[in-house]
């Protein structure tokens, strides 16, 4: 069908890191765009398949039954050849000689990094945020985080029951390389003894020896310390741990587990809100946007104003934590 908007046919793909909703939401943009009458075309691979012109048709019959299925049919990639000039350069005459006047950008930071570059270009670009890192600025939401969360809780909760029979404590790294939301969320949800994550310095003694020890007088047998993967060696931690207090200590690495699975509703829902919305913003004309969650509603945001916010892990969050776990100076009865 023909339509009289701002633009005929968009590109949508999927880059960085993949998660758990990263198919809810190409669906949510592809169905969304036929509604509009605007053609959709898939690039596979991210900007690698953009730089290649890796890309197909797709229609509401392209996206079925993909909304339960983690990963992305678009596959995703990191492409350091598109982080040059010339790289965004070709990536924006690629899209212009396939006539594409739009592009939805599905993934992180380091995407929207990108998007930005195309904007410079003069390409209408929307990004959508999804990483299970829950590590951008501008929103209080990105797609995965949940499911990734829920994940890494179910495999501590497993750990807990064997730790529990065998009076061990668990050392569990889940991801996080830059960021520790994940980490903070899934200890506060799994009961555990210690959190560490990147944004806070620690003093090995005082917050991890110091605390089992505490945790041991007050009466606990197990122990659990999840520790994002980029706060420390979480060799290191499980050794000297077992080293110093004598208790029987096993490392788990959760890994990309945390990054597979099919999306938990609340994935699936922001998705799908988020994928109708960059339509309509592009319906509308707009570009170098990007999605954002802000007190439950869905707003857009300047893509530079976007990639200049920072995010802080939330601190009262982790004052929480340290009050639930009575551990703290005082706490101990
Ligand atoms: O998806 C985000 C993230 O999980 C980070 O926490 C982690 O450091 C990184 O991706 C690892 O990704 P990869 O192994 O794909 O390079």
């Amino acid at each position: 069908m023909a339509n009289d908007l701002a633009v005929k046919r968009i590109g949508v793909l999927t880059s960085g890191g993949d998660a758990p909703g990263m198919n809810a939401a190409i669906r949510a943009t592809v169905r969304t765009a036929q509604c509009f009458g605007i053609d959709c075309v898939g690039i596979r691979h991210g900007y690698a398949g953009l730089l290649r012109g890796d890309m197909l048709p797709l229609n509401e019959k392209s996206v079925k039954g993909i909304i339960w299925r983690g990963g992305t049919m678009l596959y995703t990639a990191r492409s350091p050849e598109f982080a040059t000039e010339e790289g965004v350069k070709r990536a924006a005459d690629t899209l212009r000689h396939n006539g594409i006047d739009g592009l939805v950008v599905i993934g992180g930071d380091g995407s929207f990094r990108g998007a930005r570059d195309l904007a410079a270009h003069g390409v209408k670009v929307i990004g959508i945020p999804c990483t299970i890192d829950n590590d951008i600025a501008c929103t209080s939401y990105t797609i995965g985080y949940d499911t990734a969360c829920n994940t890494a809780v179910e495999a501590v909760d497993k750990l807990n029951d064997t730790m529990q029979s065998h009076e061990r404590c668990s050392v569990v790294e889940v991801m996080g390389r830059h960021a520790g939301h994940l980490a903070l969320n899934v200890g506060i949800a799994s009961g555990a003894t210690i959190i560490l994550v990147p944004e806070n310095e620690y003093d090995f003694e005082r917050d991890v020896i110091e605390r089992i020890r505490k945790a041991r007088l007050a009466g606990r047998n197990n122990f659990t310390v999840i520790a994002a993967e980029g706060s420390a060696c979480s060799h290191d931690i499980s050794k000297k741990i077992q080293e110093a207090t004598g208790i029987e200590t096993r490392l788990t690495q959760l890994g990309h587990i945390q990054r597979g699975g099919g999306p938990l509703v609340r994935d699936r829902v922001v998705a799908s809100y988020m994928g109708y919305f960059a339509i309509r913003l592009l319906a509308e004309g707009k570009g170098g946007r990007v999605v954002a969650m802000c007190d439950d509603k869905y707003v857009d945001i300047d893509i530079d104003e976007a990639l200049g916010m920072t995010k802080d892990l939330n601190a009262e969050a982790y004052q929480m934590f340290t009050v639930l776990t009575f551990l703290d100076e005082g706490c101990i009865v």
